[in-house]
């Protein structure tokens, strides 16, 4: 309803964690461009760590889009970490291609993977196990990780671990059983939410991907943005949230702009302060359902930023990181 009266093609700020809708902010850009580098340069283990709602599982749909459009690199994506050591490495093993029977014991399936990783590495090839919700993995599948980490030869680590989720996850990998784990990060990376600068660059740009990018005003002034920024801290699920919700004020007043009062009507209605937020914890987890159909999203990411933001565009400038000895553009 709000989307022809405001002229836009889409929803601007859905909150489905979309990589046709990523903006490169500086932050995400640097997570990104790290557990990129990381991988590429066969680091080992690679842990980022992120508040809920900063973007963690937005931004691994777009490292597992760019691994799609590479044929050196090989992945298995786990986002339900609720498994037993068992399910874990069925998950595991099938997820990379293998063929896994139901009646498999744990050292052939282990025997499984190694020979896979090792032929793999042996032929210069890249193989990742990424984690999301990594907070969530029990000491037991921990282990079971640390003892996958341990596949490498004299020069090369053979499987490239991401692991992504909560603060918690910190916490757990600080813990005394943990030690040999802790021990194989070689990079860390923390997504913080996004400084005022950056909410505003956040929501041009969702405006812009959602065909809102060419009008004379902007559709949020800039007073409303500054105080989308003090009501969300930052947090880009919440900005969306907020955003959204102005959208639809806005509509039902029939104002062409979205005004600091407005933002503020919606704040108070969703009992954010500005300091705090209730909603930020309990809004609908989303995500829960979405990534039951993560793995079946197949989007060119840059293809489709070019297409949503019109060729030639800047909005999503390839990030640029040193790998393998060479600048590359992922
Ligand atoms: N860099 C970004 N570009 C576009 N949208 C983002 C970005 N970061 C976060 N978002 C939005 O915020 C929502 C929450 O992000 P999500 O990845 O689910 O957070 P987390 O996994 O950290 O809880 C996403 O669905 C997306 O709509
Ligand atoms: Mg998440």
């Amino acid at each position: 309803m709000y989307k022809s009266f405001y002229n836009l093609t889409r929803n601007p700020f859905d909150i489905t964690p979309d990589p046709t809708c990523f903006v490169a902010t500086v932050r995400h850009n640097e997570a990104l461009a790290a557990l990129y580098y990381g991988i590429r340069r066969h680091k080992g283990v690679v842990v980022v760590t992120g508040e809920v709602g900063t973007g963690k599982t937005l931004m691994v749909r777009c490292l597992l889009q760019l691994f799609k459009e590479s044929s050196e690199i090989a992945y298995a994506y786990l986002f339900n970490c609720r498994l037993s050591a068992m399910e874990f490495l069925h998950y595991t093993a099938s997820d990379f291609g293998l063929k896994v029977s139901e009646q498999q014991n744990k050292s052939s399936l282990l025997l499984d993977l190694s020979r896979y990783v090792t032929s793999r590495g042996l032929q210069g090839l890249t193989t990742v196990l990424v984690v999301d919700e990594a907070h969530n993995l029990s000491m037991e599948l921990l282990e079971e990780i640390r003892l996958l980490s341990n596949l490498e030869t004299n020069d090369d680590k053979l499987l490239q671990i991401v692991l992504v989720g909560q603060p918690e996850l910190d916490l757990k990998l600080d813990s005394f059983e943990l030690r040999p784990l802790k021990q194989r990060i070689a990079l860390r990376a923390h997504l913080a939410p996004l400084d005022e600068q950056d909410t505003d660059r956040y929501i041009q740009e969702r405006l812009a991907i959602a065909g809102g990018g060419f009008r004379d005003e902007p559709l949020f002034s800039p007073d409303a943005v500054k105080t989308i920024h003090r009501y969300s801290r930052g947090f880009p699920r919440l900005i969306n949230t907020i955003c959204e919700n102005s959208l639809i004020t806005g509509y039902a007043q029939q104002v062409s702009e979205i005004t600091s009062e407005i933002v503020s009507g919606v704040a108070s209605d969703f009992h954010l302060t500005q300091n705090g937020s209730k909603i930020a914890h309990n809004a609908p987890n989303h995500v829960d359902q979405d990534l039951e159909r993560a793995r079946s999203f197949s989007l060119d990411l840059y293809a489709a930023t070019q297409k949503a933001n019109g060729a030639g565009s800047e909005l999503n400038p390839p990030i640029t990181v040193e790998a393998g000895g060479h600048e590359s553009d992922i």
